[in-house]
């Protein structure tokens, strides 16, 4: 672990208070710009991107994070905050440069599109003619940051004054600052002693506050942040298999978690059964790093991330199948309610959002499919412009068939089973999410189903090794 002794002393070269420049300003760059300057850095954050660019110096947040909004207003009227789209104001600026833009996956393949983090970098070292830092935060392959070591050498004007770190990022969308000033780590992937105090630097006061830094080499630290996602990601996966072998035996998927997570070698976070993962991060991340495992010549040592990817995409169509079970086996013509757009609660992100994958699979099946979600609205018409949309609650749920929730916002778990009954037109409810009290729907008249759960209470079922088959019985 990295010790923060007196950095200034040990290393004569460090700033102890470095000037930054964040480039790219989608959710990380936007919210790592905010918050260097609440910690008092004195920041510059550049995109390619005018029209988003004028939004931010506006004080306007393109995405819905609660609390970054006011975040950035407060540094932008304390002036530690400026947004440009010119590189070389940027360059002159940054003592630390962070490289935030994305790395989305690429079209046709499994592997991550590193085209923006490949053009960020490039136009950056043109114009460095000094010793400085460039640390990317992004999520790459492993194998990235010792290339582009090389690039900025070879680009840079300043040449191999110029270095490069790699300081990944684990914040979650819906607590994005609160992840960033508070993080459970640091980690800093460095190749010289510099790099490591000047990025220290960028972060005296975390650091001060006791939060554990790993100090490694560039590959470990690349690795780090998709070795993370992938066990998050294979931690979900692991209890839906447990609610597939549950759905196979009548066993409750929702208790079987719950004992689980009294363990403390297991715990219970990431381990909520349902829909699975979604998102900008962990369904590209695993995949992106199968493929290049693979390419490393050691695909098979990650070959069940490939399973993990499979056990979380069957809970979408088995969602689809629950629904279709509820509507009598034919969906032609039923109204379905969706509740929920947003990838998870708290966010308008619908990047492979398992949700709207689910309302566009009932779609496709004929259902006549009504979409509410209390923020992801705008995003989910723009990119699902065939679905039906409401403009509340109740409105999307108002002559249902079939009510399914897919995104657990506190609304939806709010809501009245006893009020929703009077606004639909049969009283079947999926919650693809284990959002919702069972037992009070199924007290106000509800046909209540979730995956991995048993359709009713007081009916188990015993598995008939005799026959090699299910045999319902009746608990009582
Ligand atoms: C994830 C990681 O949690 C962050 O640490 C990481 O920094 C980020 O990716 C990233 O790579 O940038 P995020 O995508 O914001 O963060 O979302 P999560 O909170 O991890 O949720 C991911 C998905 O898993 C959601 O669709 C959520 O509904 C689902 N999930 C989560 C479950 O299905 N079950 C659970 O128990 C937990």
């Amino acid at each position: 672990m990295y010790q923060p002794t007196s950095i200034a002393s040990a290393h004569p070269s460090v700033i102890e208070n470095p000037k930054i420049t964040v480039v790219g300003t989608g959710y990380l760059g936007a919210t790592h710009a905010v918050c260097m300057a609440l910690l008092g850095y004195d920041v510059i954050a550049l995109d390619v991107d005018q029209a988003k660019i004028d939004h931010l110096a506006a004080g306007n947040l393109p995405i819905f994070e609660p609390g970054l909004e006011d975040k950035l207003r407060e540094v932008l009227a304390a002036g530690k905050l400026r947004f440009t789209t010119d590189v070389k104001l940027a360059a002159g600026h940054g003592d630390v440069h962070f490289i935030c833009v994305g790395t989305p996956q690429a079209k046709g393949s499994d592997a991550a599109d590193l085209t923006y983090v490949d053009a960020a970098v490039t136009a950056l070292a043109r114009e460095l003619h000094r010793k400085c830092l460039i640390v990317g935060k992004s999520t790459v392959p492993i194998g990235t940051a010792a290339r582009l070591t090389a690039l900025v050498h070879a680009t840079a004007p300043a040449g191999s004054l110029v270095e490069l770190a790699w300081n990944p990022e684990f914040l979650r969308e819906g607590f994005a600052v609160m992840d960033t000033l508070e993080p459970d780590r640091l980690v800093f992937g460095t190749a010289s002693a510099w790099a490591r105090a000047q990025l220290a630097a960028c972060y005296t006061s975390i650091i001060a506050a006791g939060t554990p830094v790993v100090s490694t080499d560039l590959a470990t630290a690349e690795l780090v942040k998709v070795a993370a996602n992938s066990f998050l990601a294979t931690k979900i996966s692991y209890i839906n298999a447990m609610a597939e072998v549950c759905e196979a035996t009548g066993a409750d998927v929702s208790h079987l978690a719950d004992a689980l997570s009294y363990d403390n070698r297991i715990g219970g976070r990431f381990l909520k059964p349902g829909l699975g993962f979604g998102g900008g991060c962990l369904p590209k991340d695993i995949r992106a790093f199968a493929h290049r495992a693979q390419t490393l010549g050691v695909g098979q040592a990650v070959a069940f991330l490939r399973q993990v990817d499979g056990i979380n995409r069957r809970r979408r169509q088995r969602t689809v199948d629950l629904v279709t079970e509820l509507a009598g086996g034919d969906l032609l013509g039923v109204k379905v309610a969706c509740l929920g757009a947003a990838f998870k609660p708290n966010s308008d992100d619908i990047r492979d959002a398992p949700a709207l994958d689910v309302a566009r699979m009932l779609h496709e099946a004929g259902a006549l499919v009504t979409v509410y979600d209390p923020e992801a609205m705008t995003n989910a018409r723009r990119s699902y412009p065939d679905l039906s949309y409401a403009g509340s609650l109740e409105e999307a749920v108002t002559g249902a068939g079939v009510v399914a929730v897919l995104t657990e916002w506190d609304l939806f778990r709010a809501a009245d089973p006893y009020h929703l009954a009077t606004l639909v037109d049969s009283r079947c409810i999926v919650d693809g999410r284990h959002a919702l009290d069972a037992e009070r729907y199924r007290a106000a008249g509800w046909d209540y189903r979730a995956l991995g759960r048993p359709s009713h209470t007081g009916t188990v079922t015993f598995l008939d090794f005799e026959n090699n088959g299910l045999q319902a019985q009746n608990a009582g």
